[in-house]
């Protein structure tokens, strides 16, 4: 998402949506797990007492040191049972015979509450020995490798049997993404956002059919999108890459979507039918692309959509479809920003009920603003800036007050407003720059 400037509440739901991916990992091995919860919760009193209890796997054990090791963190190898004398960032389940298994391995300093163990961020890389963690569900490492560039180490794919969570988040991995993650069949999070990833996205991961959270965003990855299928795929991110060709229509079979960020890449072609099935989605953004119009008259089947952003695609010239957007309930955010539209803003656009940002600008649209957008009641910003459109503006002096400077109208050599509307005491100089009364008051004798 590149959508800074929103009234609340629609920062919170970006930063929820944004945030999903690190969310998942500490829910998916507490609820998603078939068993019953048997994970060890904080230092468990009764546990040291009963000596003829519970133990960890001693090969497990000095895997988890060599991992310990491997990122500076040398004080582990002093504790003499890993699942007794617990961190966090390490989390242990007992198998029938009260043996001790590694289910989960954190690092990073994720946030104040959150004390993984640190990585030595000059030195550290991932041990090998990872891959003797038979029972291993979760993988997470942020901010570990950063100075220490290196490749996302293909052993990881010996995971697969039984690997869930596999998040490698901001820590400077550099080449491509091995193909071996395909051999992970079981991963429900893949989470590899800002590292330095290049080459194009593996066809192997479509072997990943449980996939439920994908995130590749933010790295140098080329090629085009794979033609993939994952049925129950809710947050797909592969923005800020460098990906080309269109995108796949199969995407449209990834029913369960939630949310598509596609943005800031180099796309091409036009925007597929199929996502037009999507009746889950409520995250569109395919901004900063290439993508080709005209826009889809098929918007409206988006029934759960929030936010629609496809703003720095010269999609143009072409129109504002006029009932493109009728039947969006829930639309909160609609940005059409650079697209080279042409031609009317079609009044239908009034009539969304939940609409509290607006972006029309840059583009060629003609003709008035129309008056049902005195009925966009929640609209707390609205761009129209850099367009051709003249007549009086619609709206009153509560809808002028409300937006205060993220009402934005300037370049529009034709727009005026009414006496009274609010507009003489509420103008600065940004905002409204050439927009003069419609009936200039008579010059004082
Ligand atoms: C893992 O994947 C690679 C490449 O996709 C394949 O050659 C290899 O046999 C796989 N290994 C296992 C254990 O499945
Ligand atoms: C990926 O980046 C590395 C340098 O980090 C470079 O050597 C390699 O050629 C690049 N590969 C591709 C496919 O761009
Ligand atoms: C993508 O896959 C679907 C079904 O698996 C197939 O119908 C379609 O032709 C494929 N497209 C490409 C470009 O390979
Ligand atoms: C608005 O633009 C369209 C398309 O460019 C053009 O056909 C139409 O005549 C214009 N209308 C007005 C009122 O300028
Ligand atoms: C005013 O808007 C038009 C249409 O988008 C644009 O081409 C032009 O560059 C803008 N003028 C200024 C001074 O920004």
């Amino acid at each position: 998402m590149s959508l800074i400037s929103s009234p609340p509440p629609l920062p919170l739901l970006l930063f929820l949506m944004s945030f999903w991916t690190l969310a998942t990992p500490f829910t998916v091995i507490m609820s998603d797990s078939g068993e019953p919860n048997a994970l060890v919760e904080g230092p468990q009193t009764g546990f040291s007492i009963n000596k003829d209890g519970a133990r960890t796997d001693a090969r497990e054990q000095e895997a988890v040191y060599d991992i310990m090791r491997a990122t500076g963190n040398d004080w582990a190898t002093d504790i003499s049972d890993v699942c007794r004398g617990r961190w966090h960032g390490i989390e242990c389940m007992p198998d029938k015979n009260d043996v001790f298994h590694v289910v989960s391995l954190s690092f990073g300093a994720l946030s104040d509450d959150t004390a993984f163990p640190t990585c030595d961020p000059t030195r550290s890389h991932i041990s090998p020995s990872i891959t003797r963690l038979h029972y291993l569900r979760t993988l997470f490492f942020y901010r570990c490798f950063s100075y220490n560039p290196q490749p996302i180490p293909s052993f990881l794919g010996q995971l697969g049997p039984t690997l869930q969570t596999l998040v490698l988040r901001d820590n400077g991995h550099v080449g491509p993404i091995p193909i071996e993650l395909g051999n992970l069949t079981r991963l429900k999070v893949l989470d590899l956002h800002k590292n330095n990833l290049n080459g194009s996205i593996p066809v192997s991961l479509n072997r990943v059919t449980g996939l439920r959270s994908l995130d590749l965003s933010c790295n140098s990855l080329t090629g085009s999108i794979p033609n993939f299928s994952f049925p129950i795929l809710s947050i797909l991110d592969m923005s800020q890459n460098l990906l080309a060709g269109s995108i796949p229509s199969q995407i449209g079979a990834c029913l369960s979507l939630l949310k598509m960020d596609l943005s800031h890449n180099w796309l091409t072609g036009s925007i597929p039918n199929s996502i037009g099935g999507l009746k889950d989605l409520m995250l569109m953004d395919l901004s900063y692309n290439r993508l080709k119009g005209p826009l889809p008259m098929w918007f409206g089947t988006l029934v759960s959509l929030q936010t629609l952003n496809l703003k720095g695609n010269p999609m143009g010239p072409t129109q504002i479809p006029s009932e493109g957007f009728e039947g969006m309930k829930g639309l909160m955010i609609l940005i059409l920003s650079n697209m080279n539209l042409h031609g009317p803003i079609p009044s239908s656009i009034g009539h969304l009920p939940s609409l509290r940002v607006l972006h029309l600008d840059g583009n060629h649209l003609n003709g008035s603003i129309p008056n049902s957008f005195r009925e966009l009641k929640s609209v707390g910003e609205l761009r129209l800036n850099d367009n051709g459109l003249v007549g009086s503006i619609p709206f009153g002096r509560e809808m002028v007050w409300r937006m205060r400077r993220k009402l934005r109208l300037y370049n529009n050599s034709g727009l005026c407003y009414n006496a009274n509307s609010g507009f003489e005491d509420n103008l600065d100089s940004s905002s409204s720059f050439g927009i003069g009364p419609c009936d200039p008051p008579r010059p004082r004798p």
